[in-house]
């Protein structure tokens, strides 16, 4: 039988990354013959893109597959497949243990999903994929084809990470860095923007290192994006703050359409468990970026990841995690309690910290962080800010955007025309999580530069 007539869903889990590759793999589907359809449990084939980052993650993902037992018991057609960072770290060991599922592959196995769907469909076979892509040096060759406008667009410019944190199972199920070329990416950045994309987030777990191989870097990219006509906002993330260079540190001052906005996990503020971590930073080279950072531009805003309990992490060195959350004031932060990933080096270290304790410290961090986050946010009410809209909230109240800053901003007299738009709009609430408040005037291009007087707190 051929994929013709069958249908699709395919539940995403875990990082924009994962998004992305969703995004590609239902396009390789949809081109192969595939119907979309919004209710997965009428699919008839049911994929479920995965995240491995903490054991949480993983347990939703077992969970929801339990969940589909009955289905397809019912149904013994459906074709069942988990893909993503779930498929390659458990591989086999998944496909033994759940019995009603005909597919794990890793994140390596996207631009295949075609052929080995077509597999299961047509030879009725289980499969599994988790080798790794060692050959090529690019990282992806297939952009999605998206047939939904998105204001602002993910692109993965690299894949895999060379950094081996003690705590992580990135490195492990997504392998080594690899980065596409700049002139691809730029056709891509070209087709979103001719479709009306005005934001493009470009996109790796180690985005500063971007072209290490190729010779090619993120200045350069970021700088060659900066001139397409119809891109207002460019911004990146994940970087590393070892690896975040002058270079990049000093286009936050030049480069017109970088917004000032910037995530710099900091993961803890103790050097003896930085060193444990393997983060190859300390607490001071970390504040010397950030001071950098607001001397190139000085309303840039900050956002940060950190770690509680991460083992033998005592009561002095979370208090310097504290220390750096109330130094630095960030605008946005992950915080996270340590969750032991087998397979990763932190997971042999013994010295666990009790799950309570670490229950205490992240209650602690989140109420000074987003204290903080919510008096800034405060601060805003009454200045005007430029809002880039991009949908209508989960709730379905209000539509919905950011500024160049990176704030969520729900704004109260917006419709659906505004999707797309560039608003001025009035602040008149300050809420921990965002901000709410009416657009003035008529809709408008964007420079990043022009809110710059808006976010002064
Ligand atoms: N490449 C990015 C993001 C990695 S995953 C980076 O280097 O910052 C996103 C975040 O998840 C990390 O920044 C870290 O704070 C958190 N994280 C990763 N592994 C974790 C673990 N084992 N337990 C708890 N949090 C973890
Ligand atoms: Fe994980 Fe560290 Fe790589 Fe980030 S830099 S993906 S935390 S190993
Ligand atoms: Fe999760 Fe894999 Fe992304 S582990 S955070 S989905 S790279």
């Amino acid at each position: 039988m051929s994929g013709l007539e069958k249908s699709i869903h395919i539940k995403t889990f875990g990082c924009q990354m994962n998004v992305f590759d969703s995004d590609r793999m239902e396009s390789i589907l949809v081109r192969q013959g595939y119907r979309k359809e919004a209710d997965l449990a009428k699919a008839d084939v049911l994929l479920i893109n995965t995240c491995s980052i903490r054991d949480k993650s993983e347990h939703k993902v077992l969970s929801l597959l339990g969940q589909l037992k009955p289905l397809k018991e019912k149904y013994p057609h459906k074709v069942i497949g988990i893909t993503g960072c779930v498929g390659q770290r458990m591989g086999r060991a998944l496909l033994q243990r759940v019995a009603h599922l005909d597919l794990v592959m890793g994140p390596d196995g996207v631009e295949r999903v075609g052929e080995l769907v077509e597999e299961v469909v047509s030879r009725g076979r289980r499969v599994l994929e988790t080798s790794f892509d060692n050959q090529k040096e690019r990282s992806y060759s297939q952009p999605a084809v998206i047939d939904k406008v998105r204001p602002s667009e993910f692109l993965t410019v690299m894949k895999g990470c060379d950094h081996f944190c003690t705590y992580c199972i990135v490195p492990f199920v997504r392998g080594r860095e690899k980065s596409r070329p700049i002139a691809e990416l730029l056709d891509d950045v070209r087709r979103f923007v001719d479709r009306g994309t005005k934001e493009i987030t470009f996109l790796g777990q180690n985005i500063n290192t971007y072209g290490k191989r190729t010779g090619e870097s993120l200045a350069e990219l970021v700088l060659c994006t900066n001139e397409i006509q119809g891109v207002e906002r460019i911004r990146y993330v994940t970087s590393h703050p070892r690896d975040l260079g002058m270079d990049l540190i000093r286009q936050f001052g030049q480069v017109e359409k970088l917004c000032p906005a910037l995530h710099l996990p900091f993961q803890s503020g103790s050097n003896a468990v930085l060193k444990r971590m393997a983060r190859l930073y300390t607490r001071e080279e970390y504040l010397e970026k950030i001071a950098a950072l607001r001397a190139a531009r000085s309303d840039i805003a900050l956002s940060t990841d950190v770690i509680v309990g991460f083992p033998g992490e005592t009561d002095q060195d979370f208090e310097q995690s504290m220390d750096v959350i109330r130094e630095v004031g960030f605008s946005g932060a992950f915080l996270f309690k340590y969750s032991p990933r087998p397979g990763t080096r932190a997971f042999e270290f013994g010295e666990e910290v009790p799950d309570s304790v670490k229950t205490e410290r992240l209650a602690h961090l989140q109420e000074v962080c987003f204290g903080k986050i919510h008096e800034e946010n405060k601060g805003l009410v009454g200045s005007t800010v430029s809002c880039l809209i991009e949908a209508l909230d989960k709730k379905g109240r209000y539509y919905t955007g950011r500024t160049p800053h990176g704030k969520l901003v729900h704004v109260l007299n917006a419709g659906e025309a505004c999707i797309g738009k560039i608003l001025d709009v009035e602040v008149t609430e300050g809420n921990a999580s965002n901000l709410k408040g009416y657009y003035v005037g008529a809709p408008r291009q964007d420079r990043t530069r022009d809110s710059e007087k808006a976010v002064s707190a």
